[in-house]
């Protein structure tokens, strides 16, 4: 037979067992990914065996309407795929523990992602960018900065224990549909999320700057544990749920110049270097106000109700609590009310102490609260005994 017969032949055998093969994928060995070169959609999910062994490249295959998967896969080490633009579910990897590349040059949408213990993984090539995701997971990767991650709008965006992630830049992002946290990455996490406008909760532990430019409104909690950044600033944020500063222990200077609405609870306690608090716009909290530490300055002028209780306690405070006690009189304060300007030991509404010096003996009543509180951080087992050693 010549080779004019055999091609038509070769083909046609090729589109049938394409077809017939565009489905759930599991892949063992490289012949097996061979094996879907032809599909440009597969329609289901590609699942990597655990126990493939080295380099894996997926040709051709331009979506996948399921999931990309590989849980436990020791010996992958690389994962390429030259023409993928879309996983329609999750892109999940765990475990993967010698992968040390991430080749998609064309990813641009991904039903979400979700990678935990890639402690090899330093970068990601994706020269296009992941600009749509639903929920993004990154846990314990070897990860130094999320180039490539460039979304526009995210549900839940957890980052937490990459100990080598320095940087997180994602120009992009707009608008966060549920909670953003940040927490035990490397100690010094800069934060840049320049055109963020609106999102639900945020928590951020274990950082060392955050740029918040755009934020202007937040349905949920706002909160700092930990953190190693001088000044925070949020020029444009107007309103908050629950807001949170604590052991931030280099924070000099919080910068709300326009915040208006508190819609729950306000704490700033143990944040050492604190010396003035000036929350010029700041009408209305809807919980408590429960400000401790060695703050010199307060200047709450604006301030027209506050639903919960109002505890003020400073070790050098020079502001009255006899003008503040006019705020209680006048019912602008609906709860209880207490103030101590000079206190050696100030302490927060729940006895826990205010200060990162002074005895904390008193802690554990208020521990409970704030663990099973509002303002507890939603993140991993590492933040959660991070904030139990806070506490302690
Ligand atoms: C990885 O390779 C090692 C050495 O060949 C082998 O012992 C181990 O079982 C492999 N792991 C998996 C998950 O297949
Ligand atoms: C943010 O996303 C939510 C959900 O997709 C949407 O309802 C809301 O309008 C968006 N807000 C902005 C400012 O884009
Ligand atoms: C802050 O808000 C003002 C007024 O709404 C707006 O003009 C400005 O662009 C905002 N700044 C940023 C960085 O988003
Ligand atoms: C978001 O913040 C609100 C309070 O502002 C809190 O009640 C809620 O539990 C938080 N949700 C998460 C997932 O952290
Ligand atoms: C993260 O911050 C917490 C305090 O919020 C601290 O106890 C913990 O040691 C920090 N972890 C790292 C890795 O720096
Ligand atoms: C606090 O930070 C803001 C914003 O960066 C700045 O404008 C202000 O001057 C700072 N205040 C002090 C007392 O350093
Ligand atoms: C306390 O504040 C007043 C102005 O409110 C100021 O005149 C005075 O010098 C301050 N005292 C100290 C010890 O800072």
């Amino acid at each position: 037979m010549s080779l004019k017969y055999i091609l038509p032949v070769l083909a046609a055998s090729q589109a049938v067992f394409a077809a017939s093969d565009c489905g759930d994928t599991k892949i063992k060995t490289q012949s097996d990914a061979d094996g879907i070169n032809s599909c440009s959609t597969v329609k289901g999910d590609v699942k990597i065996d655990e126990s493939y062994s080295g380099t894996l490249q997926l040709s051709g295959v331009e979506k996948i309407t399921g999931g990309l998967i590989c849980s436990g896969g020791a010996n992958v080490s690389s994962i390429s795929a030259d023409s993928l633009t879309t996983v329609g579910k999750a892109f999940d990897l765990e475990g993967l523990t010698t992968l040390t590349l991430l080749d998609f040059p064309q990813l641009d949408s991904v039903g979400s992602i979700n990678w935990e213990a890639l402690p090899k993984l330093q970068s990601l090539s994706f020269a296009k960018g992941v600009t749509k995701a639903g929920d993004v997971s990154i846990a314990n990767t070897g990860l130094n900065d999320l180039n490539g991650i460039t979304l526009k709008t995210v549900g839940t965006f957890s980052i937490q224990n990459n100990r080598d992630l320095r940087t997180i830049n994602i120009n992009n992002l707009q608008n966060a549909t549920d909670l953003i946290s940040f927490s035990g990455n490397y100690d010094t996490l800069e934060v840049d999320l320049p055109n963020l406008g609106t999102g639900t909760n945020m928590t951020f532990q274990n950082i060392s700057s955050v740029s918040l430019p755009s934020l202007e409104k937040l349905t949920g909690q706002l909160g700092f544990w930990g953190t190693k950044f001088e000044t925070f600033s949020a020029p444009n944020l107007t309103q908050t749920g629950d807001l949170v500063f604590k052991d931030n222990s280099e924070l000099s200077n919080i910068s709300m110049p326009v915040l208006k609405t508190v819609d729950g609870g306000f704490t700033i306690a143990r944040d050492d270097k604190l010396s003035a608090i000036s929350l010029p716009a700041l009408q209305r909290v809807n919980g408590a106000i429960d400000f401790s530490g060695t703050f010199n300055k307060l200047s709450l002028g604006a301030l027209k109700d506050v639903e919960g209780s109002f505890n003020m306690q400073s070790t050098r405070g020079n502001f009255s609590c006899d003008d503040l006690r006019k705020l209680k009189n006048d019912n602008v304060i609906k709860g209880n009310f207490k103030c101590d300007a000079t206190n050696a030991n100030p302490t927060t509404s729940k006895g826990g102490s205010g200060t990162s010096s002074s005895d904390s003996s008193s802690e554990t009543s208020s521990g409970a609260a704030f663990m099973t509180g509002a303002n507890v951080p939603v993140v991993g087992l590492a933040a959660l005994f991070g904030a139990l050693a806070q506490l302690l």
